[in-house]
């Protein structure tokens, strides 16, 4: 038996990077995978290239800061699979910019699209999971930098943050109302990606210098992989974490241990 088997996952931003490796374990761990993203032309490439290895696979383009388009998704997820037993809410956007540089249209950009899309990815997937009498799980995508300060990152610290507080309190009303659905955040390191990969310009040195310094933040000595972050998606969507709500669990090479 692969450890998915029976489940049916919803994966934002599943059209690149963590969120497309994520897809992929989940498929190839037994799941059936909907893509949700706004790049539709990638995520029906992926879709395509799932079903080509013989797994149930669709995209469905998805806004998360829509809640029409989550009505949408979440229904287009049980024509695919029958029901909904996990969301991911992966999709995301970097600014590199400190409290000084922030305007507050970018500040509301990346408030809405981490912050509310989490938000409305757990309002929705909890109404399309708690008729399921099964285990049921919501994996919500924050960072080591809801955890520790890091200047430059000053919204997108303070919409990861949200998406942790959101998420236990979350946990708390599924736990009470006994629905059976976990809801946990996952906080990786510098993962390479192609958010990550914008990121050297902003420090005035080339890829390779860039490569050098994030990879001496991290005390494993290397930056993360999509992987390292989708076998914890793996584990939080299966049943082996059926005891798991409301916690936070770091993937980031020691980052935050120092
Ligand atoms: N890469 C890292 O180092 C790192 C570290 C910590 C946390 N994260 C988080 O992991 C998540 C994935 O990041 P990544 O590095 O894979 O980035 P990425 O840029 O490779 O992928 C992000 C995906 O989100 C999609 N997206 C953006 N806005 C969207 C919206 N409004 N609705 C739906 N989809 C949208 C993009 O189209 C893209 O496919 C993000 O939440 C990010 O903040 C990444």
């Amino acid at each position: 038996m692969a450890r998915l088997d029976g489940k049916v996952a919803i994966v934002t931003g599943g059209a690149s990077g963590i969120g497309r490796a994520t897809a992929q374990m989940f498929a190839r761990e037994g799941a059936r995978v909907l893509i949700g993203d706004i790049d539709a032309p990638t995520g029906c490439r992926l879709a395509d290239e799932l079903r080509d290895e013989g797994h149930l696979a669709d995209f469905v383009e998805l806004d998360v800061t829509s809640a029409a388009a989550w009505s949408h998704a979440t229904e287009a997820a049980i024509d695919l699979g029958g029901k909904l037993t996990c969301v991911v809410n992966n999709a995301g956007v970097t600014l590199v910019r400190d409290v000084e540089q922030t305007t507050l249209e970018e500040w509301h950009r990346v408030m809405d699209i981490h912050a509310t899309g989490a938000f409305l990815g757990t309002q929705h997937g909890i109404a399309a999971m708690k008729a399921n009498a099964e285990d049921c799980s919501i994996i919500n995508r924050s960072s080591i930098d809801s955890l520790v300060g890091e200047g430059r990152f000053l919204a997108y610290s303070a919409a990861k943050g949200a998406i942790t507080s959101l998420t236990k309190a979350a946990a708390m009303t599924c736990a009470d109302k006994g629905y059976g659905i976990r809801v946990n955040t996952v906080h990786p390191g510098y993962i390479r990606t192609p958010l990550v990969s914008a990121e050297p310009q902003q420090f005035a040195l080339d890829a390779e210098r860039f490569e050098q310094e994030v990879a001496s933040w991290h005390p494993l000595g290397r930056l993360g992989e999509p992987d390292d972050v989708a076998h914890m998606d793996v584990f939080l969507a299966s049943e082996e974490s059926s005891w798991v709500t409301g916690a936070e669990f770091v993937v980031d090479g020691g980052y935050t241990a120092r």
